[in-house]
């Protein structure tokens, strides 16, 4: 067993490091042949906290598991790295949007974007950090040196959240679920595509029939799910968006199965008539070796594209009140 993956974890000792941890150390996303070193960022006040993660991470003496790193400085943690998952961010509280993050979150990106340039040149990223989109464009304009390409944001959790409510609604199982995109920002003006999507093999809007409902609630259910979870357990999903992150890299890591594919937030290319280089959720297929392509001539309606145009000027108005920290 002689492949390793050196993964930095931003946030270490937050509520998602706690249940992402275990899982990237388990062997879990980089599968049963590769070792993972881990290289946790955490602000000063919370390394003592992280402390205690690693004593218990190591006392799960998981075969897999190589060294870990613990620092506050950026740049240690970011090198040499293959994947940067970059999850230290402020969450939202009751009442707030995500985008209401963005100035107090967004700077964090600035000097993390530029640590990243001492990473792996195979390096992928994802922000789990809100508002995950802009703070990717952040980190991106930051990183002299790495391609724009890889930095993704994570739309993935929205993904799972859609493929459940359908599940539910056509008393099948997930695995019966397929071809389901989210379109455009991790924010409630996000859409979730059923026009496209497949039940076991047939189109979803068919076998569920309930036309309003895939056009009214199943929009808002998955378009609100956070803030539903914030107001049930007064924290935001943990457990939840720590497995949306596996599931990306996991997805990213292994070639995309024909005819299928997952979301996630890249740089628009233009695809879709898209602004070019804002973080859009789109459907993407990966080759496994950490490149993705955009699956192109999905047909969208009138309604559709409505929905889309919605939530691309969003994320352009985010662009615009983070344009000073873009180089
Ligand atoms: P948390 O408050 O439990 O943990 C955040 C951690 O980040 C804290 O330990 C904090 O010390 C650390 N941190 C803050 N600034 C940092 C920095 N500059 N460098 C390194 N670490 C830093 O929060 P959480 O529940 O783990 O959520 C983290 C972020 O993920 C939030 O912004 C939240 O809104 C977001 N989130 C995104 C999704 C998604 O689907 N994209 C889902 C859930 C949560
Ligand atoms: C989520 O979707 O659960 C996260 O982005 C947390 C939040 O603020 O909603």
């Amino acid at each position: 067993m002689s492949n390793l993956v050196k993964v930095a974890v931003t946030g270490a000792a937050g509520q998602i490091g706690y249940a992402l941890l275990f899982r990237l150390a388990s062997g879990e996303a980089f599968g049963p042949d590769t070792r993972v070193a881990l290289h946790l960022l955490e602000i000063p006040p919370a390394l003592k906290a992280v402390e205690g993660v690693v004593m218990e991470l190591n006392d799960c003496a998981f075969p897999l598991l190589d060294n870990i790193v613990i620092t506050d400085d950026a740049n240690v943690a970011f090198d040499g790295v293959n994947w940067a998952l970059l999850v230290g961010a402020k969450p939202r509280g009751k009442g707030m949007e995500r985008g209401d993050l963005i100035r107090e979150n967004g700077p964090i990106f600035t000097t993390q974007g530029k640590a990243l340039s001492k990473a792996a040149s195979d390096l992928n990223v994802l922000v789990v950090g809100n508002p995950a989109n802009t703070n990717a464009l952040i980190a991106a304009n930051n990183a002299d040196g790495v391609p724009i390409e890889r930095f993704h944001a994570m739309t993935r959790l929205d993904q799972n959240r859609a493929y459940a409510q359908l599940a539910e609604k056509a008393g099948v199982t997930v695995n019966d679920v397929s071809n389901v995109t989210i379109w455009g920002n991790h924010s409630a003006t996000q859409y979730p595509d059923a026009e496209n999507a497949k039940i076991n093999g047939k189109p979803a809007y068919d076998v569920i029939g309930h036309h309003d409902w895939l056009r009214s609630e199943f929009i808002t259910t998955v378009q609100k799910r956070g803030a539903a979870i914030i107001a049930a357990r007064g924290l935001s999903s943990a457990a939840s968006a720590a497995n949306g992150a596996i599931d990306h890299v996991k997805s990213m890591v292994n070639k995309t199965p024909e005819g299928h594919w997952f979301s996630a937030a890249v740089p628009s290319d233009g695809s879709y008539g898209i602004a070019e280089g804002i973080i859009f959720s789109y459907p993407v297929t990966s080759d496994g070796q950490g490149n993705y392509s955009i699956v192109q001539g999905l047909s969208l309606s009138d309604w559709a594209k409505e929905k889309i145009a919605v939530t691309e000027a969003e994320l352009r108005d985010e662009r615009e009140t983070v344009a000073d920290l873009l180089k």
